[in-house]
């Protein structure tokens, strides 16, 4: 049997990693600040996290949602501290598009309604309604297709006032700031505007936090730097720090019942296992305060440097605006400098790196980009 080949691929095989560090087969050695879409949190195979994951193994790596599982609270029970959510529930699942399914399916259960707003340029999943409330018909399916979804521009608060006034609105999901969509930051107004009308109407916020969340912006959720609180976090890729593991964190206001969400995999003894470790790496090497101290680093660095349009973004989520003469920037960051960027459409060069990166490794792509952007 060969690939299903729905990836365009780097020709790069890595073979081991380390910190924010990744090697070949061929033993060269990158930088990593794409941190593989975002998901390396801690870096990679910190130790912590793989003894944690190790001894986990050595006990039980799964059993079902039909038992107790202790490790669940204690992820439940760190996560709301570190979050400041202690008051919220978790539900646990396996990836981000799950995590958005079922929080606009929660958000529905609830007010009995239908519509859902999202923006332009969001990016939620690949599942029938995350996908749906994606804003790319290249990945939706016929069979995804539902007049239940309202697309807004971004950060426009009069198209959202008149959205409420002129639909029974269920949910509006967002995200703190767009990943997929090229790094724009939503404002603290348009999300404080989108808590009161939520308020008003009986619908339900639901913050996005898959890519910007868990710390990567300098605060546990992005949403967080507007001071309101969204009804439902839906999060993953940070969270496992590359163990597939995801979830929703659910305000209290919200009563569960017996089956009304559900998942085979979600909340396993290994998954919990590799999260808690992101947890307790997080809160002892402080990488949120990391995330802001040398994202800002960067991001005064950036604005220095020649031929750049704009840099966007908060803490370790940075977007570099390019205009299209540099648009081989990236490829050459690699080619030539051996560091692992990401980007997004068209010409933005997208910085995901792991939370606990130093200045060192900040030098090192300035140094490099620099040098591009000179050439
Ligand atoms: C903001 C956002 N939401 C949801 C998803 C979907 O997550 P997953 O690929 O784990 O399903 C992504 C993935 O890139 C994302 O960036």
């Amino acid at each position: 049997m060969k690939l299903f080949e729905v990836y365009p691929l780097l020709d790069v095989a890595i073979e081991k990693a380390m910190g924010s560090y990744v090697w070949d087969d061929a033993g060269q050695k990158y930088l990593d600040l794409y941190g593989g879409h975002a998901v390396i949190s801690i870096g990679h195979t910190h130790p912590h996290y793989v003894k944690r994951i190790e001894d986990q193994l050595h006990k039980i790596g799964f059993y079902s949602n039909s038992v107790k599982i202790p490790i669940q609270e204690m992820l439940a029970e760190k996560l709301g501290k570190l979050s400041g959510k202690e008051d919220y529930h978790l539900f646990l699942c396996n990836s981000g598009a799950e995590a958005n399914e079922n929080a606009l399916k929660l958000a529905s259960f609830y007010n009995g309604r239908k519509k859902i707003i999202a923006f332009k340029k969001a990016f939620h999943g690949r599942t029938s309604l995350a996908v749906a409330a994606t804003d790319n018909p290249a990945i939706q399916a016929p069979v995804n297709e539902t007049d239940n979804i309202i697309f807004l521009p971004f950060n426009d608060e009069e198209a959202l006032e008149a959205a409420f006034k002129n639909h029974e609105i269920s949910s509006v999901i967002i995200e703190g700031i767009q990943g997929v969509g090229g790094i724009n930051v939503a404002s603290n107004a348009f999300l404080q505007l989108i808590r009161k009308l939520c308020d008003t109407h009986n619908a339900v916020f639901i913050a996005d936090s898959v890519q910007c969340g868990y710390g990567r912006s300098g605060k546990f959720y992005a949403h967080d730097f507007a001071g309101v609180a969204a009804d439902i976090y839906s999060m993953a890729k940070g969270m496992g720090n590359g163990f597939p593991v995801a979830g929703i964190a659910v305000a209290p206001k919200f009563k569960a019942k017996h089956f009304m969400l559900g998942t085979t995999f979600g909340g396993n003894h290994l998954a919990c296992a590799a999260a808690l470790a992101v947890l307790e790496v997080m809160e002892e090497e402080q990488l949120m305060s990391n995330a802001t101290r040398i994202g800002e680093y960067l991001m005064d660095a950036l604005k220095q440097l020649p031929n750049i349009m704009e840099v966007r973004g908060r803490g370790l989520m940075i977007g570099i605006q390019l205009p299209e003469a540099f648009s081989h920037v990236k490829k050459d960051l690699l080619l030539k400098h051996h560091i692992f960027t990401g980007e997004a459409k068209p010409n933005v060069i997208r910085l995901l790196p792991a939370l606990n990166i130093g200045i060192t490794e900040a030098d090192i792509f300035l140094e490099a980009i620099k040098k591009e952007l000179q050439a």
